[in-house]
């Protein structure tokens, strides 16, 4: 049997994690960094990528304690190396490369998108492919055609703001706080998802796309009128949750029109989805819905893996078993490819 340890850098929060070739999870470790990014309203990449150069080394050290196996076991290094912040994806793929060295075992690189698909496989403990593959997350928000798990065709996606940012920028609209999507979801589960009319791009045609920087501005509009020069957060109250479910509602109805018309466009009928934005349960209840009227069967994971981690590298193993090996000289990739 073969141990792997993975890394996962590519934001704002530090993990590793220990699993064998078949897939079974021995460790997983992850340092949040909101806390440090909390008073600027958003992650600050130089201060995420020194957090994360203070953080590894001790969360890998608890991750291979948890496993109960030691460095010298480990078999298999694998870490994400795109997309992400730069400088935070560098010190993950440092890391990697100089423990794949010392231990004198092969590292393999993982894409983070689709990583975040291969956390449902994790989370099901069975095949989940082929599929359609939604990924929400701060920073994308794309469909694919996800025919093995490292087979992804790019069916579409945003064309300005990603769901997640969207939710972090209408929580600073509203005065909710960092991270965004917990918050506004929190403040809308008193609010009525009707009191305003949002818009949702794309919903009339077929088109794979999604667009929520329009939303945004419709929020801020509602809120403060257009004359936002004097814009403070709106105080707690009816409004105030209003405006958060209607755009929760929004978000969520826009996610959901996609997914229909993807599973309808590729006649598949599996869903898989995975990003931060997937821990909403206003989302899930509505895919849920989109799922059992295709006929399709849905699979999001717990919160614990639809947030960044580093199981979702697990990936990695397949990868391995097709001897597809990085080079000595990985760079980390800021752009989805
Ligand atoms: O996948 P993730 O942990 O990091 C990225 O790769 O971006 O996703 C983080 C994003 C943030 O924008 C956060 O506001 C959003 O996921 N998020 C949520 C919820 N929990 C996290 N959005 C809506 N509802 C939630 N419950
Ligand atoms: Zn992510």
């Amino acid at each position: 049997m073969t141990h792997f340890l993975a890394l996962e850098t590519s934001c704002d929060e530090t993990a590793a994690a220990v699993f064998t070739d078949d897939l079974a999870v021995k460790s997983s470790v992850v340092a949040s960094q909101t806390d440090l990014h909390a008073r600027f309203g958003g992650v600050v990449p130089e201060i995420a990528s020194r957090a994360h150069l203070r953080n590894l080394l001790p969360v890998i050290d608890e991750a291979v304690r948890k496993s109960d196996i030691t460095l010298a076991d480990i078999g298999c290094v694998a870490v994400h190396n795109t997309p992400g912040l730069v400088g935070a994806l560098l010190v993950g793929v440092t890391a990697a490369k100089a423990l794949a060295v010392a231990l004198g075992v092969p590292l393999v690189a993982v894409n983070h998108v689709a990583g975040h698909i291969f956390a449902c496989r994790m989370a099901a403990g069975r095949d989940i492919f082929p599929c359609v593959g939604l990924v929400v997350s701060g920073g994308h928000t794309a469909l694919f055609r996800c025919d093995t798990a490292l087979s992804l065709t790019l069916l579409g996606g945003t064309r300005d703001d990603a769901a997640g940012e969207a939710f972090d920028k209408v929580a600073a609209i509203l005065g909710l706080g960092f991270p965004g999507g917990p918050a506004v979801e929190r403040e809308a589960a008193a609010g009525d998802p009707k009191a305003f009319a949002f818009p949702r791009a794309f919903a009339s045609d077929q088109r794979l796309e999604f667009s929520f920087s329009g939303l945004k501005t419709a929020v801020l509009y509602a809120c403060h009128g257009q004359d936002v020069r004097q814009a403070t957060p709106p105080p707690p109250g009816k409004k105030r949750a209003d405006l958060a479910a209607s755009f929760q509602e929004a978000v969520v109805d826009a996610l959901a029109v996609k997914c229909r018309q993807a599973l309808e466009q590729t006649g598949l009928t599996r869903l898989a989805v995975g990003g931060g934005v997937s821990a909403n349960k206003r989302l899930r209840a509505k895919l849920q819905a989109v799922c059992d009227h295709a006929g399709a069967e849905l699979f999001i994971p717990p919160m614990s893996l639809c947030t960044d981690n580093a199981v979702m590298a697990a990936l990695a193993v397949e990868k391995w078993r097709l001897g597809q090996f990085a080079p000595p000289d990985l760079d980390a990739e800021p752009n989805f490819l």
